[in-house]
């Protein structure tokens, strides 16, 4: 059987509500699951929830509920989430389920004894907002520690350590012998910096059962939970673990009871991550997976983080856009376009109310929108919506936006691939402006120079309609419908020029993204 391509987000705890920078993930994720299943690949897309460590523990207190009872009531909320955001994921973890649990169990097991683990007594300063030790490097100059780490305070306890340096070299190799690893470049030469520049400490794995009970309980020490970092990443191979992962169940030695399939999907082809934790994922994880002789993951890609009105979201200032209210007013595909139109995958970006406005009007009303619904209206009006005859005026930029959008897409180069399909979005407008199809219609002398520019224009609407598909699926389909065409666009080799039958009758125009005068307070 055949590897997948198999393409993960991180998993979002649920302390909370999901917010623009979820979706973000998730979306351009998606994009690129639907762009790969497009060229023909068949894909196997992962998404889901962190549920455990102190954070939940403490969300669920604060809330006055059981730890367990919170995170389902959560869990059905993000659930809904994924389904508003028209993701086309496989599976959805959650890290409390007992296949991943079983799962974190089992390679804690094997590590242990195969000697990758110590137990040892550290005295000193822990962020419960981090759950992490910090080091005396990072006081600042008036004593206290930064204000990311919250609350610090002085902690000595005997937890469990994996022991990280004896791999640091082989990282740093692994990491300059494969540049596609880390990307962007410079997400890859930071991490290469932090291993040249530092002495890798052990990494503590294990949380006193005594102050944190929401965690998986460590198999060989009852006394202890797991940290949240060493259960959250072995999502990625706990779930194909549990869809009969023969490389991953071999490694791990699990024995999972129930086996409903037997997929083929690690190593992962792409881990879509935040720039905030590149370091577990570059760090630690490859690591771990070294540690288990799995192989590593092909790519880590590494997106920015999205401020509103130039500052940092925040829920306690209100600063924060909410991606449902927005799908809600102003449609699934909208907001799927904006976020990954503005945003290359990498630098930060910034929202703002009147951005997504402007671009809403400009591209897809104005732009995409137009060109659709005047290319329909006139060969309705003229033809009675029949096709007319094939003529090739416009494929050769067809083939050219095609061509560079597929280059894109195997590229994981969203915006770019936004970019390609505009030139034809751009041109075709151009060309309804250059031939004046209002006009040749009133001479009945130019009946056939109407007939190829209708041609051209409709055949270009439909080439867009594939091209589209990855990145706007709904809109995608709905041009699809309005040309009266039954195919399922998840193929891009149906973006060949020629595609429409002469005879063909198209179905009803419809606006895609009605013109929105006043912006909704
Ligand atoms: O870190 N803009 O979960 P999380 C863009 N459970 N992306 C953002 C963002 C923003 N403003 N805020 C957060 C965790 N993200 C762990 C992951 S993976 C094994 C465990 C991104 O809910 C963030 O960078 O805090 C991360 O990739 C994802 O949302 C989940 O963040
Ligand atoms: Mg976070």
């Amino acid at each position: 059987m055949s590897k997948r391509f198999y393409i993960t987000t991180a998993i979002d705890y649920v302390n909370g509500q999901p917010h623009l920078g979820h979706a973000y993930e998730k979306v351009i994720a998606d994009v690129i699951a639907r762009s790969r299943r497009a060229l023909g690949e068949e894909v196997f897309f992962l998404t889901g929830l962190d549920e455990h460590g102190q954070k939940v523990q403490q969300a669920a207190q604060a809330d006055g509920k059981s730890a367990q009872v919170y995170c389902d009531e959560l869990a059905a909320s993000w659930t809904a989430f994924v389904g508003k955001l028209g993701l086309t994921n496989d599976d959805f973890v959650r890290t409390t389920s007992s296949r991943h649990k079983e799962v974190v169990q089992a390679i804690l097991t094997k590590l242990h004894v195969e000697g990758h683990f110590y137990q040892a007594s550290t005295e000193g300063f822990y962020s419960t907002k981090e759950e992490t030790f910090v080091t005396e490097k990072e006081r600042l100059p008036d004593g206290t520690f930064p204000a990311s780490y919250g609350e610090v305070v002085k902690l000595s306890e005997t937890n469990w350590y994996f022991k990280l340096g004896a791999h640091q070299q082989w990282l740093i190799d692994h990491i300059e012998g494969n540049p596609s690893f880390i990307q962007p470049d410079y997400r890859r030469n930071e991490v290469l910096g932090f291993l040249k520049n530092n002495t890798l400490e052990d990494l503590c794995i294990s949380r006193p059962a005594a102050r944190l009970t929401w965690g998986i309980p460590i198999p060989f020490d009852p006394a202890y939970v797991t940290y949240v970092w060493f259960d959250a990443l072995v999502n990625y191979i706990s779930v194909p673990a549990a869809r009969g992962d023969s490389t991953v169940l071999a490694a791990t030695n699990s024995q999972l009871s129930t086996l409903n399939s037997q997929l083929s999907l690690w190593p992962a082809d792409v881990h879509v991550i935040g720039k905030d934790i590149v370091k577990f994922h570059a760090v630690y994880w490859p690591i771990m997976l070294k540690a288990m002789g799995l192989p590593l993951p092909s790519q880590l890609l590494v997106h920015g983080w999205w401020q509103k009105d130039g500052a940092k979201m925040s829920k306690s200032t209100g600063n924060v856009v909410d991606p449902v209210a927005v799908i809600d007013d102003w449609g699934l595909d909208a907001f799927r376009f904006y976020v990954v139109r503005e945003l290359d995958i990498g630098p930060d970006g910034n929202w703002t109310d009147a951005g997504f406005a402007a671009r809403y009007q400009a591209e897809l009303a104005n732009g995409l929108g137009n060109l659709v619904n005047r290319s329909l209206s006139m060969l309705k009006r003229y033809r009675s919506g029949v096709i007319p005859a094939r003529h090739d005026e416009l494929a050769a930029d067809a083939a050219k936006a095609s061509a560079d959008t597929v280059k894109h897409l195997r590229a994981s180069e969203l915006q770019a691939g936004l970019h390609s399909i505009w030139t034809l979005v751009n041109r075709a407008n151009q060309y309804v402006d250059q031939t004046a199809p209002f006009k040749l219609a009133k001479d009945p002398a130019q009946a056939a120079r109407l007939d190829e520019v209708l041609y051209n224009l409709v055949e270009s609407c439909r080439v867009l309609a594939v091209l589209l598909h990855p990145f706007i699926p709904g809109t995608a389909a709905k041009i699809y419908a309005q040309l009266n065409l039954s195919a399922t666009l998840d193929k891009l080799a149906l973006s060949v020029w020629g595609g429409l039958q002469p005879g063909h009758v198209i179905g009803e125009p419809a606006a895609l993204f009605p013109r929105r005068d006043t912006p909704k307070a």
